[in-house]
């Protein structure tokens, strides 16, 4: 079987953001399954200018592209499927995951993305965001997103390790996640099978 690749997105930047922990427990059960490679994709890492190009990305083939955006492109490019890992933050998705979406043309078409959002309540009004963004880059989100309504902080330590305390429990913020990253990896090889 061929190894599918998945792009899991951290979707904040700011210094003392918790994201990149529920990203890397996210991308560690991924590379549970067997013939699937996770790869942490961090905006942090990218320095992506603030979207200010003539054209919509779509409807412009003949972009000319900076080496940062170049690079968050081609990265995008070589996934079959994407975890697009978000906080929330004032209802919505942090800007600087709006913009990096922005400037995506067709890398994501045709693929599928798990939406993973947490905040004070699980994050579900950045899940909704997402999937409308999501729509607008001919992407294809999961019906079931993965909301994490624990604290992030508190029950993921730096290296996307779950607390003993959460992974003892029977029912948890932690219990969705298997039947998630499964459904996420079916659409990826399905979706992946059809493209070629
Ligand atoms: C500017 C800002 C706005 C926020 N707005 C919301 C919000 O509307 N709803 C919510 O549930 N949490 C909100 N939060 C809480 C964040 O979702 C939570 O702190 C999360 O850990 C932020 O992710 P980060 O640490 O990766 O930046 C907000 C946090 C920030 C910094």
């Amino acid at each position: 079987m061929n190894t599918i690749n998945i792009a899991v997105i951290i979707g904040s930047n700011r210094k003392t953001r918790v994201t990149p922990r529920l990203a890397k427990w996210i991308a560690k059960q991924i590379e549970e399954i067997t013939d699937v490679k996770a790869e942490i994709i961090d905006l942090a890492e990218y320095n992506l200018p603030l979207f200010d190009e003539e054209l919509p990305p779509q409807a412009n083939p003949e972009r000319q592209l900076g080496e940062n955006t170049k690079r968050w492109l081609e990265d995008l490019g070589r996934a079959d499927g994407f975890v697009v890992v978000s906080p929330e933050y004032n209802r919505s998705i942090p800007g600087v995951l709006k913009n990096a979406l922005d400037l995506v043309d067709y890398q994501m078409r045709r693929k599928p993305v798990l939406l993973a959002s947490h905040g004070s309540t699980g994050g579900t009004q950045a899940v909704v965001v997402l999937r409308s963004v999501i729509g607008g880059l001919k992407a294809v989100s999961l019906p079931d997103p993965l909301t994490y309504t624990g604290r992030v902080a508190e029950d993921i330590d730096e290296q996307g390790n779950l607390a003993d305390r959460i992974t003892s429990q029977e029912k948890g913020p932690h219990k969705a996640i298997v039947p998630r990253v499964e459904e996420l990896v079916w659409y990826s090889r399905a979706l992946c099978n059809a493209r070629q």
